[in-house]
């Protein structure tokens, strides 16, 4: 039989196949919050505006009491005829309180009504990311609390650069998340207009007051262009690169975690919490969450690039490829959601390996830069010429098979007679890490105020 909806014009039903690739009830039914706010203050505006009458918006308010209280219990019963969680709302509505809830839809369309509905989920998604965010950063600053002062080796190519601390490395993690959470309240900020009024693309007849709809559901303004309304999916866009930028540093901090993790390396420990064995290796222990936090970059940055091709060659108004947006944004919110929780169980039970740690630090002739730097001090070398004379005690020693705290003062002195015994004490990881003391270096005592300040904007 024809669709309620629309069958004034349709004699006929669709075909299965059409009813099925054109459903999205099966994944839009997450917005039913979302939908049943939006209609709650649409039909108090028709009321308050005089478009409806006082008596149908009691109508409507307990239908949706009713209709809310069933889905929240479980007990909605979705009708695969109804096309999406719009309809099947509506449906239930007007079954439940009659011709009110025919009402409901003057002066709305589907087309503004799943732009608002959408923009009100990630406004929520924000909002919940947004704490788990804020949840993982304390769990880095633990960290970095813990061991601010735990030497490191710092990398550049992956090769030992300088000696840093553990802390002054968990610290860097959590300046990328502060900037990811500022993203996110940027896409927040921008996305935080109301497109409820636009209707189908037009606007509408009716004299609809959007100001007072947007107030009652928490947006700045109306969308000031009723084509733009309906049309606009960039704040989906948005939120799904935030969510990809912020995965790609949960990916860069797991990869790490392999890394690290590594029997060569060793840097840390999981505990059994955190790690999976082998069905084959009984002496295995793998860090899976890690590579899953780094696999989920993947499809959420999928995401991003599928949403982007679905609205590239779209004209305005409205079309039904839009209606692919929904999963994408709640898969990006669901991995990025499941990836933070990971991420801080981990963070939160790592356990660094001090001795490896520490003698990785020194390792590489990770204090050769403290050498040049040295030579540029005392001698007044410029720093070109103290690169080059490093360069050659670093060949030396790579020759003799030593440290660069192992070459005699003698063979120091082969390559610059003047340097004195005073050079030994710059070589040591310590002194190198305690030398780092300009604004954002990784001192101990550096990063120990940096953690201190986190730890006032982040609260307990
Ligand atoms: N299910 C649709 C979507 O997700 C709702 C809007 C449908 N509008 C329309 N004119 N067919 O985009």
């Amino acid at each position: 039989d024809a669709n309620a909806l629309w069958g004034g014009r349709f004699a006929g039903g669709p075909a299965a196949i059409m009813q099925e690739i054109n459903a999205s009830i099966g994944f839009d039914q997450r917005m039913w919050r979302q939908d049943i706010a939006g209609s709650r203050a649409h039909a108090a505006m028709l009321a308050a505006c005089g478009i409806i009458s006082e008596a149908d918006f009691a109508a409507i308010s307990r239908g949706l009491d009713q209709v809310a209280a069933e889905l929240e219990e479980g007990r909605f019963v979705f009708d695969p005829a109804q096309e999406d969680i719009h309809m099947a709302v509506e449906a239930r509505l007007t079954e439940l309180v009659g011709d009110a809830g025919r009402r409901l839809h003057t002066a709305r369309s589907r087309n503004d009504q799943v732009a608002l509905d959408l923009r009100l989920w990630v406004r929520d998604a924000i909002d919940a990311l947004d704490r788990q965010i804020a949840d993982l950063m304390r769990a880095l600053l633990e960290q970095a609390e813990r061991h601010h002062a735990l030497p490191m080796p710092g990398f550049t190519h992956l090769q030992i650069g300088q000696p840093v601390t553990f802390g002054h490395h968990m610290l860097a993690y959590l300046e990328m998340l502060a900037r990811d959470r500022g993203r996110f309240a940027d896409c927040r900020a921008r996305l935080n207009e109301c497109p409820l009024g636009a209707a189908a693309l037009a606007g509408t007849s009716f004299p609809v007051d959007r100001h007072m709809t947007a107030r009652a559901l928490g947006f700045d303004r109306p969308m000031a262009n009723s084509l733009d309304a309906v049309s606009a999916r960039d704040f989906a866009l948005e939120f799904l690169a935030a969510c990809s930028t912020c995965a790609m540093h949960l990916s860069r901090l797991a990869e790490e975690i392999v890394i690290w993790m590594s029997a060569p390396w060793r840097f840390i420990r999981l505990s059994d919490a955190f790690t999976t064995g082998s069905s084959i290796m009984p002496q295995k222990r793998n860090p899976d969450a890690a590579e899953l936090v780094r696999a989920k970059t993947g499809r959420i940055t999928g995401a991003f690039v599928a949403l982007t091709m679905v609205m590239k060659g779209l004209p305005l108004a409205y079309g039904k490829d839009m209606q692919e947006d929904k999963e994408k944004v709640f898969d990006a919110a669901d991995s990025l959601a499941l990836s933070l929780a990971a991420t801080a169980g981990m963070v939160r039970d790592m356990v660094p390996e001090p001795e490896n740690l520490r003698r990785w630090a020194g390792a590489g002739f990770a204090t050769a830069t403290d050498l040049a730097d040295w030579l540029v001090r005392t001698l007044n070398l410029p720093f070109r010429t103290a690169h080059h004379v490093t360069g050659r005690l670093v060949a030396m020693a790579e020759a003799k098979g030593c440290d660069l705290l192992e070459l005699t003062l003698a063979e120091m002195q082969s390559v610059e007679p003047r340097i004195t015994e005073a050079v030994f004490g710059v070589l040591t990881v310590e002194q190198s890490i305690a030398s780092r003391t300009c604004y954002g270096g990784t001192a101990p005592a550096n990063v120990a105020a940096q953690a201190a300040e986190w730890r006032r904007r982040l609260g307990a």
